[in-house]
């Protein structure tokens, strides 16, 4: 595409009030500037082929800067100085899709394979078994919608059902178009789905310039795709180098643009509208083509660009994909083939041991740096001294170590034949590492543990909990500043996060205007927001998690009754048994817990559950039942998870004999034999339903 030529006016625009002739011209060359600026991107980033220098990127991008300063009206809602986004967002907003993005089915061998295949076959015999594969991108789901050809919203997966709108932090990956590339038309909706990932070379890059920002470094490229993406700060979102990788639809209205009626196709339209797609994608003809292409991704998986952790197959035909549809969790056209987790070996160079925020002390391998997959891994935890025995771990031993997506790093065993002849058997500590207390391990159980309340390392955990998801969710307070404050002496206890002021808090090192007004914002908001079960597992009091808690809330509804229960009291209620009993009654009877909770109360922070007629109702068939969900229902198993809480029932998550009742979909799988061989009461999805409704009818 070439420019409209330079007009003169535009060589005078700094002397006087351009007519309203020259205002047209100005006009046009921005939007040229627009589009040309947003082709060098596309051939840069996403083809890997710039056709001009950077300096004369940069001298067109400082063109286009300028003249939407001089001339603001005249500012593309889509140029690509948008990009460089505008400081921190108030926060993530939610919003449904139009239609569901669904996960995949998995399957880990060429049996499996030959039964989903069946399947299909069965299906839509009539359909040629032509499928496009493509390598399974170890990232974060996200949907585009374009409409007319513009950017208008980008939104993480979720649920499935509603997502966040990360439309500002879109904007500023490169490979995302802001406008579909190509002269149109365009279709009137397309939406745009795929992978948002890091390449393993620009996240070895990242991590280093978090260790130098003394920041938490990101497990791996997945966590720190999404992590990106979903951070509020879009500058600090700007200069994370994400990629977005074009590889399903949603919805779409085609308008007078030709539809698509292959997936090949499809893929070659996203690569004509300026997006890059999952490296590698190609027919294959039948079952038999499919598993070489499988082999072929599993073989090379060490070199592909970024992580991943399969292969994909999907039905080519479209009208094939619509007339297979979904089952309630994953689509019957399209199949995931998951690899193993990857292995690598080291030597261990040192045994760490880390206290955690009960005071467990947890030993953790250092190793000397390996690529696991792509991914550098340089500890391993060992998670306690059994466990080190167990594997007879030494210093000094080669090791192998694994890594199974979001888990954290371990070592599967010791290399006997290279253990060096000086090697002893490690020995676990008497004292904690963090405070040099004595350390003790009670009979039967694995861990050791530091009893010392003002521990550092036990408050610099603890707070972090309450911060986190597990607890009230304070979104935006990293642990970076948890431990800038907790070593500062400031804070020392959860409740002291409320008192900060954003004047003190501008004293810490790094720490802006902004950051310190949405800092005390967030707590401000969590304090208002808090539930008495978030509250309740932010405390974290031994045994008890976070079904624990809402259990606890659901039944005391305030935290004087909870305070006051006693043992008896407490394990009334099904699933609490006298070691969580025991345990919150002694939490309670301690004298800094009590200093803290009379912070909290005095600060406002002092949840109630709201009374909840369903699950008050003891004579209700939920209430405080234990139910499990297994197999694939009408509605997402979450949703009716939810309605089941809602009345009352406790969700659990193994078949034991203290289930109440399991409610079995379809496939429901070894839990419902399981179930079975208990003797638990196996409810099917009408069965369940009808239990609820004569619920509501009481
Ligand atoms: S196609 C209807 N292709 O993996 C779903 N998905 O475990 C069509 N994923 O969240 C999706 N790489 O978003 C497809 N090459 C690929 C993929 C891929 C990764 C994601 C997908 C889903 C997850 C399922």
């Amino acid at each position: 595409m070439l420019l409209p030529p330079e007009p003169d006016a535009l060589l005078r625009v700094a002397a006087s009030e351009p007519a309203p002739e020259e205002d047209s011209a100005v006009h046009d060359r921005m939007d040229a500037l627009v589009r040309e600026l947003e082709r060098h991107n596309r051939l840069y980033h996403t083809l890997d082929a710039p056709e001009i220098s950077d300096e004369a990127y940069d001298a067109m991008f400082a063109e286009l800067t300028a003249l939407e300063r001089q001339y603001p009206q005249f500012r593309s809602p889509h140029s690509p100085t948008l990009r460089v986004g505008g400081g921190l967002l108030p926060g993530l907003k939610t919003q449904a899709h139009r239609t569901r993005m669904y996960g995949l089915e998995d399957v880990f061998n060429m049996d499996e394979w030959h039964d989903f295949a069946q399947r299909m076959i069965r299906a839509v015999p009539e359909t040629p078994m032509v499928f496009w594969c493509d390598p399974k991108l170890d990232g974060l789901a996200l949907e585009l919608v374009y409409e007319n050809g513009l950017l208008v919203s980008a939104i993480t997966r979720g649920n499935g059902e509603e997502g966040e709108v990360v439309l500002e932090q879109a904007r500023t990956i490169r490979t995302i178009p802001l406008h579909l590339a190509g002269e149109g038309p365009f279709p009137e909706l397309l939406e745009v789905r795929g992978e948002v990932v890091m390449y393993k070379e620009h996240f070895a890059e990242a991590n280093a310039m978090r260790e130098a920002l003394g920041q938490k470094l990101f497990a791996n490229p997945r966590n720190a795709a999404a992590g990106c993406l979903r951070q509020l700060d879009v500058q600090a979102a700007r200069r994370m180098p994400l990629t977005f990788l074009a590889y399903s639809m949603g919805a779409a209205v085609w308008g007078s643009c030709p539809p698509r009626t292959s997936h090949a196709d499809l893929m070659h339209y996203f690569e004509t509208c300026g997006f890059a797609t999952p490296p590698g994608g190609k027919i294959c003809h039948g079952l038999g083509e499919v598993e070489s292409y499988v082999e072929s991704v599993r073989a090379g998986r060490e070199g592909y660009a970024m992580q991943i952790d399969g292969a994909v197959a999907k039905v080519n035909d479209l009208a094939a994909q619509q007339a297979l549809g979904f089952t309630a969790r994953s689509p019957r056209f399209a199949v995931a083939f998951k690899f193993p987790a990857e292995q690598a070996m080291t030597i261990l160079q040192a045994i760490e041991v880390q206290v955690g925020r009960t005071g467990v002390l947890t030993p953790v391998a250092k190793l000397v740096p390996v690529s696991v997959g792509g991914v550098t891994v340089s500890s391993a935890t060992l998670h306690n001294e059994d466990e080190v025995r167990a594997k007879d771990v030494r210093i000094g031993d080669t090791v192998v170590v694994q890594r199974a997506g979001d888990v954290i790093p371990e070592i599967v065993r010791v290399c006997m034949e290279k253990r060096p002849p000086s090697a002893v058997p490690w020995v676990f500590p008497d004292t904690c590492p963090a405070c040099g207390e004595h350390v003790h391990r009670e009979q039967g159980q694995s861990a050791w543990i530091c009893d010392n309340i003002s521990c550092p390392a036990v408050r610099l955990r603890s707070i972090i909990h309450f911060v986190s998801s597990a607890g009230l969710d304070i979104q935006g307070i990293g642990s970076q500043w948890i431990e800038q404050l907790v070593q500062s002496g400031r804070v020392k206890t959860p409740a002291d996060l409320f008192t900060l002021t954003e004047k003190e808090l501008l004293g810490y090192e790094r720490m802006g205007k902004q950051l310190a007004s949405n800092f005390v914002q967030a707590l401000e908001t969590a304090r208002e927001e808090a539930t008495l079960a978030r509250f309740l597992s932010g405390l974290g009091i031994h045994h008890v998690g976070e079904q624990a808690a809402r259990l606890l809330a659901q039944h005391f509804h305030t935290m004087d009754a909870i305070v006051q229960a006693s043992c008896e009291e407490l394990t009334v209620l099904p699933g609490v048994g006298p070691k969580m009993a025991e345990s919150i009654v002694s939490f309670f009877a301690g004298h800094a817990n009590r200093e803290m909770l009379e912070k909290f109360r005095s600060l406002g922070l002092w949840p109630e559950e709201k009374e909840n007629d369903a699950a008050e109702d003891s004579n209700s068939p939920l209430q405080g039942r234990r139910f499990l969900f297994t197999g694939t229902l009408s509605i997402p198993r979450g949703e009716a998870q939810r309605m089941a809480e809602k009345a009352g029932a406790v969700i659990v998550s193994s078949v034991s004999k203290k289930l109440d009742y399991l409610v079995a979909g379809d496939k429901p799988g070894s839990k419902l034999d399981k179930a079975r061989s208990l003797g638990i009461e196996v409810l099917d999805e009408q069965a369940f339903m009808a239990m609820l409704e004569e619920q509501k009818e009481k």
